[in-house]
């Protein structure tokens, strides 16, 4: 059995300058709608990660044609959809198969959809989503793990979120575009992805307006045409080297970013002591001699990101004194704090807060990355601690992170990835 390993060795500070890939996010609910969009449209700066394969091995299952034509374009071709049942262990292993069931929906009035996996953050209600498709004027019903949604004809309406929800935006964005007439979405989601996403659909003739507020009005469409479309680039990833250069003490330029969708986690960077530089589409990152403590909550675009939240935290670490870091959105998101406490961290988790007594040093241990944020999180720690660290359960880390140890690599951490073919203990590894 295949067993792969992140192992990282006590590393100088982070030099040099690393490129950002395509956003995850944005690449997960653009790749499902083309089949909304019914013709052949070209995806460019597609992440290499394995949730983008994921999710294109998901879609060839119903009958949609995909072609690598580069590194990053993909050409989708929805045409010839066999099945509006989407009812595979694939689906299972992701949050956003579940735009399958807005993009069957608006194109064919049906749909019947596995419940979707993702990460593991607490509870992750589809709840809005069905509000939202109901509203609609579809009949939803969950049973046996499947969800099934049915309309004749989909109806505008006015649709208000009871929470923040990107998942039910994006869904309810996508189901609504071509329903007859003129559907609000309220107390919408404002991420980057979703005006992305809105921008794609808006290039095949949609006719969304108001993405990146808190109104979204879809005015439905008719028909739409095939596009050529750029993915923006991963804030998170983005934000993710952000910290690990400020974390090492090092100074890196972070190329293909768009500096206003980094506002929030520049500022709190910047309050601890980074030195920030802001130039077009690039940003640098360096460390100034200090680390100061701070308090974090994290809260729905523009507020400080829930998928950074691991990062700061391990960041948090090295800040002499007591920092706060309050989970604005997911139930469930310190789990990984006990792989940090092995490290040496020293943090105290109720319920949605963490307390961080920062300031002292890390030692390398065999660590398992539980979800893909804290995957990440992990990384910054290991490029910080002594000794070596390793980390298990790395497919969680290559979900969302485009050759992650070759760009850590080529700003001069000691990082590799190791194969071993059978499950002997981390320990073993270390030994090694
Ligand atoms: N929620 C409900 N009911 C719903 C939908 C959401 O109660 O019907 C709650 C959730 O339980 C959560 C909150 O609303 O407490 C926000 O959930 P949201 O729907 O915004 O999350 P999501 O769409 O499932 C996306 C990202 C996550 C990211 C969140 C928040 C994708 C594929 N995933 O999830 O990304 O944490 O938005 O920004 O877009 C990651 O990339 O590591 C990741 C987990």
């Amino acid at each position: 059995m295949s067993n792969r390993r992140i192992v990282i060795k006590s590393s100088k500070p982070l030099f040099g300058e690393v490129a950002v890939a395509g956003a995850k996010n944005s690449a997960l609910a653009i790749l499902p709608s083309v089949v909304l969009v019914g013709e052949v449209c070209r995806i460019e700066n597609v992440p290499d990660i394995s949730d983008v394969s994921l999710m294109c091995k998901i879609l060839s299952k119903i009958g949609v044609k995909i072609n690598m034509i580069s590194p990053g374009c993909i050409e989708v071709d929805p045409r010839c959809i066999s099945s509006v049942c989407a009812d595979f262990d694939e689906i299972r292993y992701m949050r956003a198969s579940y735009y399958l069931i807005g993009a069957l929906l608006g194109r064919f009035g049906k749909a019947r959809v596995s419940m979707p996996g993702g990460c593991d953050l607490g509870l992750r209600p589809m709840d809005q989503h069905i509000k939202g498709f109901e509203a609609l004027g579809a009949k939803c019903e969950i049973s046996g793990g499947m969800t099934n949604v049915v309309s004749d004809r989909l109806v505008g309406n006015r649709v208000y979120l009871d929470m923040v929800s990107v998942g039910a935006t994006v869904n309810i964005i996508i189901a609504s575009v071509k329903a007859k007439g003129t559907t609000v979405i309220e107390n919408a989601a404002k991420e980057p992805h979703v005006v992305d996403l809105a921008n794609f659909l808006n290039s095949c003739g949609a006719d969304i307006r108001g993405a990146g507020t808190d109104v979204i009005r879809v005015n439905g469409v008719s028909k739409l045409r095939g596009t050529t479309y750029q993915i923006i680039p991963d804030q998170i990833e983005a934000g993710t080297y952000m910290i690990a250069s400020f974390a090492t003490k090092g100074n890196v330029l972070i190329k293909n970013v768009i500096t206003r969708h980094l506002e929030s986690v520049s500022a709190k960077l910047m309050e601890i002591g980074a030195n920030i530089e802001y130039k077009e589409d690039t940003l640098r990152v360096s460390y100034d001699g200090k680390f100061n403590r701070c308090n974090v909550k994290t809260m729905p675009y523009p507020g400080f990101p829930t998928d950074m939240q691991p990062q700061m935290v391990t960041l948090l670490t090295r800040c002499k004194g007591t920092s706060m870091v309050t989970e604005g959105v997911w139930d469930s998101r310190f789990r990984y704090v006990s792989e940090l406490r092995r490290l040496g961290a020293q943090i105290s988790v109720d319920g949605h807060l963490a307390v961080i007594e920062g300031g002292n040093d890390f030692i390398g241990n065999c660590v398992k990355a539980l979800d893909l944020r804290a995957g990440a999180a992990l990384i910054i720690a290991g490029l910080f601690a002594s000794g070596v660290t390793t980390i298990e359960n790395i497919h969680h880390i290559e979900r969302g992170y485009e050759n992650i140890t070759e760009k850590l690599s080529s700003l001069g951490a000691d990082i590799r990835v190791v194969e071993s073919s059978n499950n002997r203990k981390c320990y073993h590894v270390l030994g090694a």
